[in-house]
C-alpha cells in the first residue's frame, strides 16, 4: 500500500468532514481526445482512490458532489452515461463499503433518478446504515438553493401546524430541516480544476468551510494530490470570524 501520509501532515489534525466538487472530467478527456464520458470513467477512477485514503486516514465523512440539478440539462447520452457509472459505482463497491464499515448516505433529489438506479442506491443506503467507521455522502441530483427551498417549506408547514413557533427557530432549528442534518458542516472544500466557485454545492454548510482549489483536473486527482490538500488545510488558520488569540495563532506558525 502507498505511503499514508507526507511529514507535513498531523493525523492528529485532520479535517472531519471533507467536501469535493469534482471537475474537470470532461477537459481531460478533450485534451486527449476521448468522449466525455471516458473522463467521467476515470473521475470514478479518481473517487475510489480519494474514499480509500479518507478511510485509511480516519476522515469521518467525505462528500462527493457527483451530479448538480444543473447537470440533468447536459446531453442525454453524458446524462446516461454518468448514471450508469453510478450504477456500476454501486454494484462494485459495496463489498469494499461492507469490508471496511463505511456508510453511504445520499443528498438531492433522487426521486428525479430512474427508478432502478433509485433503488439500487436505496439499497445500498439500507446495507450499509449500521456501518460506522466513515460516512459517504453522495450528492446527486444535488443543488444547495434548492435544499435550502426545501428546508424553508418544510419548516414553514410546521409553523403553520403549530409545530414550532417562529421564535424558536435559529441555525441549529433550521440546520435540521437540510438533507444534511446530523453531519458536521464540512470543514474543508476541495475543488478540482481550477475554478473559483462554489456552484450551488453546500451553500449553507460550507458557511465557514476552508476552500482549496487546484488545477489539478479531477481524473488526476490521486492520493499524493489530496494529501497535499489536506497538509494546505492543516496551514490555514480556522478563525470562524474570532479574533485568533495570540498564543494559539504561535502554535499554528511553529506547526507550519
Ligand atoms: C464535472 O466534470 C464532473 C461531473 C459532472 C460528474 C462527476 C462524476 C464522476 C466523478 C464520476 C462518477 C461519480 C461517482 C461517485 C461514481 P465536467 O464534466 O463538468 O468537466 P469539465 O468542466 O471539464 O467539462
Amino acid at each position: 500500500m502507498a505511503a499514508v501520509a507526507p511529514p507535513s501532515l498531523d493525523l492528529a489534525r485532520l479535517p472531519r468532514h471533507v467536501a469535493i466538487i469534482m471537475d474537470g472530467n470532461g477537459r481531460w478527456a478533450q485534451q486527449r481526445g476521448l468522449t466525455r464520458i471516458e473522463g467521467h470513467k476515470r473521475g470514478k477512477d479518481a473517487v475510489r482512490a480519494v474514499v480509500e485514503t479518507s478511510r485509511r486516514l480516519g476522515i469521518s465523512y467525505l462528500s462527493l458532489f457527483a451530479f448538480s440539478t444543473e447537470n440533468w440539462s447536459r446531453p442525454r447520452r453524458e446524462v446516461d452515461g454518468l448514471m450508469g457509472l453510478l450504477r456500476r459505482y454501486l454494484r462494485t463497491e459495496l463489498r469494499k463499503m461492507m469490508k471496511n464499515e463505511i456508510r453511504l448516505v445520499s443528498v438531492g433529489d433522487i426521486t428525479r433518478l430512474p427508478s432502478s438506479l433509485r433503488e439500487e442506491l436505496e439499497q445500498t443506503i439500507d446495507a450499509t446504515k449500521d456501518n460506522r467507521r466513515m460516512t459517504v455522502v453522495l450528492a446527486v441530483s444535488y443543488g444547495g438553493r434548492e435544499e435550502i427551498v426545501q428546508a424553508a417549506r418544510a419548516l414553514a408547514r410546521d409553523v403553520r401546524d403549530g409545530r414550532i413557533g417562529p421564535e424558536a427557530i435559529d441555525e441549529s432549528v433550521f440546520s435540521g430541516y437540510l438533507s444534511t442534518r446530523g453531519i458536521p458542516d464540512p470543514d474543508l472544500l476541495i475543488r478540482t480544476s481550477g475554478e473559483m466557485r462554489i456552484s450551488n454545492f453546500f451553500l449553507w454548510q460550507s458557511a465557514y468551510t476552508e476552500i482549496y482549489v487546484t488545477d489539478t483536473l479531477w481524473p488526476d486527482f490521486d492520493e499524493q494530490h489530496f494529501l497535499e490538500a489536506l497538509a494546505h488545510y492543516q496551514r490555514r488558520e480556522r478563525r470562524f470570524g474570532r479574533i485568533i488569540e495570540h498564543a494559539e495563532r504561535e502554535r499554528l506558525r511553529a506547526a507550519r
